[in-house]
């Protein structure tokens, strides 16, 4: 059973991800603003994936007898100046997620929660891999900048990205 504090603690990082998805999608509202559809398929695939993350929240939540309470989500930001800046913002964006799940790790550490931090692993590598995703694109835009056929060149490799729908339905 999950302690008052850490179920308040978990709820938190439901309502962060869920952020996540809607700041996500508000980039990808952006880039489809300017014609530019992979990199936004490649925004609402990340979209689905921080709703993913919620719900591996939510459904911890309930399997630790806690319950999920749901709080106002913050207005995501709606314009950047260029492609680069929305991935200097998602990267940034990302840093924060990890120290919010290092905060929880500790949390759980210091109350010897085992489950949590058990739970808390998987997310610990997800940020590994998340951080790196979204550094390897800011890369290439930095490289690329002033240079509309790379960036058209780009925006087709993002579009590839798959949409692992069953990936979320597993957390449903
Ligand atoms: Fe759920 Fe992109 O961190």
């Amino acid at each position: 059973m999950l302690t008052p504090e850490m179920e308040k603690a978990l709820n938190e990082q439901v309502k962060w991800e869920l952020y996540s998805a809607y700041l996500y999608l508000s980039m990808a509202s952006y880039f489809e603003d300017k014609g530019l559809s992979g990199f936004a398929h490649w925004m609402k695939a990340q979209t689905a994936e921080e709703v993913m993350h919620a719900m591996k929240f939510y459904r911890f939540i309930f399997e630790r007898d806690g319950r999920v309470v749901l709080e106002e989500i913050p207005a995501p930001p709606s314009d950047w100046e260029s492609p680069l800046h929305v991935f200097e913002y998602a990267y940034k964006h990302e840093q924060e997620v990890t120290a919010r799940i290092n905060k929880l790790m500790t949390l759980a550490k210091q109350r010897e929660d085992y489950a949590t931090e058990n739970f808390l692993q998987w997310f610990v590598e997800e940020q590994v891999e998340e951080e790196a995703s979204f550094k390897a694109i800011l890369n290439k835009l930095q490289l690329i900048q002033g240079n509309p056929q790379a960036l058209f060149y780009l925006d087709n490799e993002l579009a590839q990205r798959p949409i692992d729908l069953n990936l979320l339905m597993t957390q449903m």
